[in-house]
């Protein structure tokens, strides 16, 4: 109770981050569990809150054309080009609260303590909250960072979601104009670098004892639809040798995908979704559908793996005389962090007191379509157990505290490309 007497400026960052994260955990689908897919009201919920939020901080804000929240903090002068920081608002189903909005929300508090000391820059300072980088809703990720990079592809708005509706009436329905993504595009010269801070989402800081890393590279994606098209029937009168059910077959492709994968060192291979149809217990599947997300730090290996396995489904389909069919729907390759920013942030950890530790990142963030506007950055901040996509979440307020410690380092000490070069010359 006593707490809320206090000013903003007593608030330590990491506590104002903490309480923050909690709050925006409240706007979900779903009662006692995080869900806030793309364009879904409590994703509209979650983007007006903050909004205010960078209003607060001295921030202009808006909504972009694909429902991303950008917030400006102008420098020693309007229209500067800007120091690009953020991260998604978007969860997957049954989320954590940490993966995304710890990057949103510290930006916007390491901006508010700027804003307090009265501190401008010779450049501005955008926040983003991307709105799509899980790609729950639409078989589609980053699509949020694809618009402001220019590289959204419009015939995304004709995909449909579980419930057949598309893209272009769900941002109608969020209301945005699906006709003016284009509008969400930055362009090159506005933009000096994207750094995003994130939880790590794996247990190496954790076992290295360090609440902060710097990430050396984003691991690339593939993710793939297969069909297994087979013959429905009576689960009490077709013989065991007379079947082609497609679940058995799937359940075949999905261990052949599992031993694969485990064979190769720095390969992992996931089966995250399946769908059997018709889908009742006395009839003998005749579909089955199974999305597959395969990833490695190198761009050629995962290719090759992807291909290898397309190759393994089609052989298991032809023994159990099935038709499969298999689609790509979504390639990312893998995005190198830039030396010059990662100079910069491993400066700050060091001025913060911490080993600078280099480490990769298995997750997809939106650095991987910012490349194409930009340099990207990220910050690791240690997560409990490594857990992620899973309520148990979490991350220590000490480690909240010194994840915007470094950002607000970076932020203050942040030398464009051309000065840094200038200087050091
Ligand atoms: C996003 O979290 C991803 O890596 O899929
Ligand atoms: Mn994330
Ligand atoms: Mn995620």
């Amino acid at each position: 109770m006593e707490a809320q007497s206090t000013t903003p400026a007593a608030v330590s960052l990491g506590t104002e981050i903490t309480e923050r994260i909690d709050r925006l955990a409240l706007i979900s689908a779903d009662e006692g569990a995080i869900t806030r897919v793309f364009l879904s009201p409590e994703h509209r919920r979650a983007a007006d809150l903050l909004l205010s939020w960078m209003r607060e901080a001295g921030m202009s804000a808006h909504l972009d054309a694909i429902g991303n929240v950008v917030g400006r903090y102008e420098g020693d002068r309007p229209g500067l080009p800007c120091l690009m920081l953020g991260s998604h608002y978007d969860t997957v189903r049954n989320a954590g609260r940490w993966d995304g909005p710890l990057g949103v929300i510290t930006a916007i508090s390491c901006v508010a303590a700027l804003h307090r000391r009265g501190r401008r820059f010779p450049f501005a300072i955008e926040v983003v909250g991307f709105a799509d980088e899980e790609g729950v809703r639409f078989a589609s990720t980053l699509l949020g960072s694809r618009a402001i990079a220019g590289t959204f592809d419009d015939s995304a708005l004709g995909v449909r979601d579980r419930d057949g509706v598309t893209m272009r009436d769900a941002l109608t329905q969020f209301g945005l104009d699906p006709g003016h993504i284009g509008a969400a595009a930055r362009a090159g010269r506005e933009v000096l670098g994207y750094v995003e801070l994130h939880i790590e989402q794996g247990p190496v800081l954790e076992a290295e004892g360090l609440p902060v890393g710097v990430v050396t590279a984003i691991s690339g994606a593939t993710r793939l639809v297969a069909s297994l098209e087979g013959m429905a029937g009576h689960a009490g009168t077709v013989p065991m040798p007379l079947r082609r059910d497609a679940l058995t077959g799937a359940a075949e492709c999905i261990l052949a995908i599992e031993s694969y994968c485990r064979a190769r060192p720095g390969l992992v291979g996931t089966v995250g979704h399946i769908l059997a149809e018709p889908g009742a217990t006395n009839v003998i599947p005749g579909r089955a559908t199974f999305t597959m997300d395969i990833r490695a730090a190198g761009d050629t290996g995962r290719k090759g793996a992807a291909a290898e396995l397309i190759k393994a489904i089609q052989e298991i389909a032809q023994q159990r005389k099935l038709i499969a069919n298999i689609t790509i729907t979504h390639e990312n390759r893998t995005v190198a962090c830039a030396d010059w920013l990662k100079a910069q942030i491993s400066d700050a950890v060091a001025a913060e007191g911490y080993r600078v530790l280099d480490l990769p990142s298995g997750a997809g963030h939106d650095g991987m379509a910012m490349i194409d506007l930009t340099d990207v950055a990220m910050i690791f901040v240690r997560c409990r157990g490594g857990i992620s996509h899973h309520p148990d979440e979490h991350t220590e307020l000490a480690d909240v505290e010194a994840g915007a410690r470094v950002l607000l380092r970076v932020i203050e000490n942040f030398q464009p490309k051309g000065l840094q070069a200038d200087t050091q010359t």
